[in-house]
């Protein structure tokens, strides 16, 4: 079996029973100021509008299993308006025929030169590129990325290089402040800080290893966390969240925390694996209801009335 479809039978036995998002409540006004018509939960990530505050994260793609799994998600982006940002381009690289969607985000590690994520963008014709860092997951994984010399300057050279927005993304370890500090000094714009809280790839590599290395499940930041150290740098960054979320709840949790769009990768992958494509489809239209029920029980209009309407209860 091939190591994209090991992490997709292994990533939701890997989800996490410790969520930060459940150590905080939202505030609640019993008397609503305006009726659910006037609330509007749209954002915007540089230039470009979301209807709605939550997309498809990065999953697999570049197997049988994962290209069907990106063709579900590609339908249900397009029945139900929510973005779509497909999991890594790396198995399409220099290939003539590709089967990857169109006009939404690319996905493509921070080893790859710039030229790949050049190749990428052209190929895909994509509204983002996501440059994901995945540094726990390297070396917990038995085939892992030995060589790390590059990173920072292929970074250097996509930030430079790359005319669509760039969002350097985590892949569920979270991100704590000596990252933050080095992604100012580079100059990043965009972070999807995703961090600890669902699916777990240093969990899902020991699931993968002879010998598993349980003491790396132990390092990194929980989501909340990293939205609590973001704070810090709202002036610096446009955070994206992802991690954990499991329902719309979460997400207004984390627009309140300052996040201006929320990503879910296994909390949709379960339900396209054991419910089907419809199922999601329906998921998603009612999580939109859901969010807009909450900002009426917060009293926000849109996001920007959202933000601080929380508070720590443990
Ligand atoms: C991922 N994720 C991921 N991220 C990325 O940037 N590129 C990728 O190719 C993949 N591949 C991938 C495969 C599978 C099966 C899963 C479940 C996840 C990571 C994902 O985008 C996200 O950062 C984490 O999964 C944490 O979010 P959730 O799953 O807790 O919502």
């Amino acid at each position: 079996m091939n190591r994209k479809d090991d992490h997709l039978k292994f990533a939701l036995d890997s989800v996490s029973n410790k969520n930060g998002f459940d150590d905080y409540m939202l505030e609640y006004i019993s008397i609503p100021l305006f009726g659910l018509n006037e609330i509007d939960i749209s954002t915007k990530i540089r230039t470009v509008e979301f209807e709605y505050p939550f997309f498809i994260n990065a999953i697999t793609g570049g197997s049988e299993k994962g290209d069907k799994i990106n063709k579900d998600l590609e339908y249900v982006s397009e029945k139900t308006g929510i973005f779509l940002f497909p999991g890594s381009y790396s198995p399409f690289l220099n290939k003539e025929k590709i089967d990857y969607p169109k006009n939404k985000g690319v996905n493509l590690g921070i080893d790859k030169p710039v030229s790949s994520h050049l190749e990428a963008i052209s190929k895909t014709n994509a509204k983002f590129l996501q440059v994901h860092v995945n540094l726990i997951q390297e070396i917990v994984m038995p085939e892992g990325d030995r060589n790390f010399e590059t990173w920072e300057s292929n970074l250097k050279d996509i930030l430079s290089l790359v005319k669509i927005p760039v969002i350097l993304k985590e892949t569920g370890f979270g991100m704590g402040k000596a990252t933050f500090i080095k992604a100012k000094e580079l100059g990043v714009k965009i972070l999807d800080i995703s961090g600890k809280g669902g699916t777990d790839f240093s969990k899902i590599e020991n699931m993968r290893r002879y010998k598993a290395k349980r003491y790396y499940e132990e390092i990194g930041y929980y989501t909340t966390e990293s939205l609590e150290i973001a704070k810090e740098f709202k002036d610096d960054f446009e955070i994206i969240a992802s991690g954990g979320i499991r329902n719309p709840l979460d997400i207004v949790k984390a627009l309140s925390l300052g996040a201006k769009a929320v990503g879910i990768s296994g909390a949709f992958l379960r339900i396209l694996e054991t419910e089907g494509k419809e199922a999601l489809v329906n998921t998603i239209n009612t999580w939109k209801e859901d969010i807009k029920n909450m900002m009426l029980l917060t009293g926000s209009r849109n996001i920007e009335e959202l933000r601080g309407k929380i508070r720590k209860n443990r």
